[in-house]
């Protein structure tokens, strides 16, 4: 029998010499991480659930390695300046808990952004226009009838989940020197409440509103946010809105909407990024 212990990594366990389709990938990509765990240089990563989503990043990349942990693909590489691993999540919540936490594990991040579109209920925001998180909610999360709060996950401190001031007011820096190439997109911050449906106007749009008052509703926000809490790396979900969370929604509007709002959520992290000075972790509280 071996003595050498074998090693847990994204659900696969690895004996000693094993290498295994992904598992390659996967292997290489924990040693990076464990080489950059001395680099000065900030590290961040940047989640996006859609292929549309993540393609202007990718395209803006100067990728270096690829590794593939949980089915997922991390690029590593700069951007805007900055150091940071790229991941596309997936679509829902599961997509992006998984995403989030393989992130997490086996890279050396010091802070996470989950950026992409969103529907919106509130009047005055706009398809195009930007929103930040203060926290973000998971609007489907409901033991209610045990006689917890909406959204209350029980035996957790916190369910409402804090973005980071830190990168809040940087992501407000930025789109002030942006906001020029915006189309007259306007930029706004709160709460963020995702769960695994897409919303689309009728009593779980007005459920939402009135309950959660958010900004912005998506698919995977709240996910990215508990895991980034639980593993104590500060975030901040910005999203772009497509559509107004009506009945239009799925038809009409999101699609129409999609690459206006794809293009700004890019310009405004691509400010963001070539704001922060190198060796700057900032102070992400
Ligand atoms: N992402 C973009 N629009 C959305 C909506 N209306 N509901 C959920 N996720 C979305």
């Amino acid at each position: 029998m071996s003595s050498k212990p074998a090693k847990v990594i994204g659900g696969i366990v690895l004996g000693a010499g094993a290498a295994v389709g992904a598992g390659v990938g996967l292997i290489k990509g924990l040693h990076k991480a464990i080489q950059n765990n001395n680099s000065t240089m900030p590290l961040y990563g940047i989640i996006c659930p859609m292929e549309e989503e993540m393609a202007p990043f990718l395209e803006a990349m100067d990728a270096r390695q690829t590794s593939v942990i949980s089915g997922l693909t991390f690029t590593e590489g700069s951007l805007c300046g900055q150091s940071v691993v790229l991941v596309q999540c997936g679509v829902g919540k599961v997509n992006a808990a998984v995403c989030a936490q393989a992130l997490c594990s086996h890279f050396p991040i010091d802070a996470l952004i989950n950026v992409g579109v969103a529907g919106t209920t509130q009047a005055d925001i706009h398809q195009g226009d930007l929103v930040a998180s203060t926290d973000a909610v998971q609007h489907d999360f409901d033991v209610t009838v045990r006689g917890f709060a909406p959204g209350e996950i029980p035996d957790l401190p916190e369910w409402d989940f804090k973005a980071s001031t830190a990168l809040l007011d940087l992501a407000a820096r930025a789109y002030e020197l942006c906001k020029d190439d915006m189309d007259g997109a306007a930029f706004h911050v709160g709460r963020i409440a995702s769960g695994d449906q897409f919303i689309a106007g009728g009593p779980r749009a007005d459920a939402i509103h009135n309950t959660f008052d958010p900004a912005a509703v998506e698919m995977e926000g709240a996910a990215v946010a508990q895991a980034a809490a639980l593993n104590d790396v500060p975030f901040l979900i910005l999203r772009a809105i497509s559509d107004n969370a009506d009945a239009d929604a799925p038809t009409l509007t999101y699609d129409e909407f999609l690459p206006l709002a794809i293009r700004h959520s890019f310009t405004l992290v691509c400010k963001m990024l070539t704001l922060i000075k190198e060796n700057d972790k900032l102070s992400l509280g």
